[in-house]
């Protein structure tokens, strides 16, 4: 079965992973909680694109004047006002908007943050207010990449350039400084064979998206007998093994 990314995400309507039992073991200092930290006081503005159900926002963020999650799938968004409302935390908002057309207001925000979603850096250039800051995470080329050359599939999979390359070219490309790109190295540890099929399920991980693929449909079918293959050599003591390679950028706007 295909399906399109927005349907994907539309159709899963969160982005919570509570449900899946593992444990992570992080070799790489860059915690993207800590650096959106590290740049937020209480005058801040935050504008976080990609924002899923807000599980990231309003479980991390710090409090600030202004926060708004921006998502382009609807259902992500009805999830996330809903979450908002448990959560009964303040300042916050959420609402739709694709990142790749922007309409938040010019040299407004003090902090973009971006975590695993696409980005247009010039637009967010634009609506970043001089000083202001971009930090973003994504997950890079060699990530999961055992599984992904035992299926020969894969997010990124055939991609001739590391998205990481890319989006570092596009944010200097679009007038930051002070940019700096990190490899984020993580270890994943899943408890069950089914816990790590509910991970591949839920993430484009084997079945997704590719900047090489034009109409960026997902085949959402996974070959089992390879899945035991991976599984049973890559069983440890802590749980089925799967590295994870992520990257961390930030970048500043200066003027
Ligand atoms: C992998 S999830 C990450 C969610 C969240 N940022 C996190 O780290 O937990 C990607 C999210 O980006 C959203 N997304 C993908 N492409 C988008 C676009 N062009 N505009 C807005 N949102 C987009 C999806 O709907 C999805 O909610």
């Amino acid at each position: 079965m295909e399906i399109n990314e927005y349907d994907y995400y539309n159709n899963l309507a969160n982005w919570s992973f509570d449900d899946i039992n593992y444990i992570e073991e992080v070799f790489t200092n860059w915690i993207y909680e800590e650096k959106i930290k590290e740049h937020t006081n209480k005058f801040s503005k935050i504008l976080d694109l990609g924002t899923a159900a807000g599980e990231k926002v309003l479980k991390n963020f710090p409090d600030c004047a202004e926060i708004l999650g921006t998502d382009f799938s609807i259902e992500m968004i009805k999830s996330a006002n809903q979450n908002l409302i448990n959560s009964r935390r303040k300042n916050i908002t959420f609402r739709v908007m694709n990142n790749l057309k922007m309409d938040t207001p010019n040299n407004y925000f003090d902090l973009v943050t971006a975590r695993h979603t696409k980005i247009n850096p010039t637009q967010i250039y634009k609506t970043l207010k001089p000083g202001g800051c971009l930090i973003l995470r994504g997950v890079d080329k060699l990530d999961c990449w055992e599984l992904k050359y035992m299926f020969k599939k894969g997010q990124a999979y055939k991609d001739l350039k590391p998205i990481s390359l890319i989006d570092y070219e596009n944010i200097l490309d679009a007038g930051f400084e002070n940019v700096e790109l990190v490899p984020i190295h993580i270890r994943e540890y899943y408890k069950t064979k089914e816990d790590f099929l509910a991970l591949l399920l839920k993430t484009p991980i084997l079945t997704g998206f590719s900047e090489e693929n034009e109409n960026n449909n997902l085949k959402l079918d996974i070959d089992m007998a390879l899945l035991d293959k991976y599984i049973n050599s890559h069983k440890t003591n802590k749980g089925i093994l799967l590295i994870r390679r992520y990257y961390g950028i930030t970048a500043k706007k200066n003027h």
